[in-house]
């Protein structure tokens, strides 16, 4: 047989960790397990009703074609409203791309701008797609370590330590996938102080989650906090968590003109542009009754105050509660060196997730595919009871375990190589 050569870029990145972990769990239960799995970041909602409708009238009005490169007039000038009434940002639609997915306009980004050798900061825990889309495109991930004590989250004097004079962009996702750490306006602020001494790193600030929030904490934008960083940011957002329309593969940015003009021939020599219907969608999404979003996301809370409660009693798994986003990140750094019943030793978190998995049907992912090894991450938006029975087993596999010499819990969580 002919052997496929794969590209460098190709060659340089994996099937996701979450994908990998979901397939995993789809194996086990064909083979006739039941398995409760908790890997996903997919609300189990479907996409409202209203928003369909308005997928169904495109269609019947022939909305069928091809769109502009950057997405259709109307939808870039319902994200310009969204922005000026929910952020109070002002951005005209040549300031607004829209592409297939919040991801997209990431890699549009970064296809765009990298050149060999540039870094990104990428802080730690992470979506593990950001440091992989930056190396597919040539540049260099900086993992940057968060720790427990700073909510995993980046600090101003880690920052400034990591800039060079190489350092392209900077990513920052508030709410974090997977750590659900929300920045407040003072740790933006902070940010800010420190971007403004280097004037060449630009900001990709990730918003997917924006709506997706569980505290009462202000909703000030880094952009009316500095709006001296505009001309150097990305605001990256999109339909699939707020409006539960992860199939769609809707998602924008929003940013400089010459960012936006720059990234729109990358999409427009790929994808042409994103599909019709779905901008379509998308628009009537950002422009309709916001209640969907609001009684989501009160389910979510519900949710995750449930797999809390329960962790709160497994005895060797540590947490700090998150403020937003879709997922709970727990260290289970004590549990290290335990011996399981079968007589097997877990020598970190990915053999943790492995013994979940195989010994007791629940799938969630290592930390270690998000830099921060001796986590596991699980999901606060999968069905209610899926959460309750996973949370079951989470704490009959603890409890199963036998703690021989096992490694003290540290509140230090290394971070693993540029990936
Ligand atoms: C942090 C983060 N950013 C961006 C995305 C992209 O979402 P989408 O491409 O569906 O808009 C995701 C999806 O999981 C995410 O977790």
């Amino acid at each position: 047989m002919t052997k496929l050569i794969l590209s460098e870029r190709a060659a340089r990145i994996g099937i996701a960790p979450n994908a990998a972990a979901k397939a995993r769990a789809q194996a086990l239960a064909q083979s006739g397990r039941t398995v409760v799995d908790l890997t996903s970041g997919e609300p189990d909602f479907d996409t409202p009703a209203s928003i369909k409708q308005a997928a169904i009238a495109a269609l019947a009005a022939g909305d069928t074609k091809y769109t502009a490169p950057a997405g259709t007039l109307d939808l870039r000038n319902a994200i310009s409203e969204k922005l000026a009434r929910e952020n109070g940002l002002a951005y005209p639609p040549q300031q607004i791309i829209a592409s297939n997915g919040g991801k997209h306009v990431i890699y549009n980004a970064f296809a765009a701008t990298l050149r060999t050798g540039d870094e990104v900061i990428v802080p730690a825990p992470f979506w593990q797609s950001f440091p992989a889309m930056v190396s597919s495109n040539d540049g260099t991930p900086v993992l940057l370590a968060g720790l427990r004590e700073d909510g995993y989250k980046l600090t101003p004097a880690r920052l400034e330590a990591a800039i060079t004079p190489r350092t392209r962009w900077l990513i920052l996702n508030t709410p974090s996938n997977p750590s659900g750490a929300v920045y407040d306006a003072n740790e933006l602020a902070e940010l800010a102080s420190v971007l403004r001494r280097y004037p060449h790193v630009w900001v990709l600030l990730d918003e997917i989650y924006e709506h997706i929030r569980f505290d009462d904490g202000s909703r000030e934008h880094l952009l009316t906090l500095a709006p001296d960083l505009a001309d150097r940011t990305l605001i990256v957002n999109g339909g699939s968590k707020p409006f539960a329309m992860t199939g769609w593969r809707i998602g924008y940015g929003a940013g400089p003109a010459e960012l936006i003009g720059a990234m729109t021939i990358v999409q427009s020599q790929s994808t042409s542009a994103p599909s019709s219907i779905g901008q379509a969608a998308l628009a009537a999404a950002l422009r309709g009754d916001q209640r969907f979003v609001r009684e989501s996301v009160a389910a979510y809370r519900e949710r995750r105050d449930l797999l809390l409660d329960a962790l709160r009693d497994i005895d060797g798994l540590h947490y700090i509660a998150p403020q937003g986003a879709f997922f709970a990140f727990v260290d289970c750094s004590a549990l290290i060196g335990s011996t399981t019943v079968s007589g097997s030793r877990i020598l970190s978190d990915v053999d943790f997730v492995e013994y979940l998995l195989y010994e007791h049907g629940l799938a969630v992912v290592d930390g270690t595919s998000f830099g921060v090894p001796h986590h596991i991450r699980l999901s606060i938006v999968a069905g209610r009871d899926e959460i309750v029975e996973g949370a079951r087993r989470l704490a009959a596999a603890v409890a199963a375990l036998v703690r021989n010499g096992a490694a003290e819990n540290t509140l230090d969580t290394p971070v693993t190589e540029a990936a």
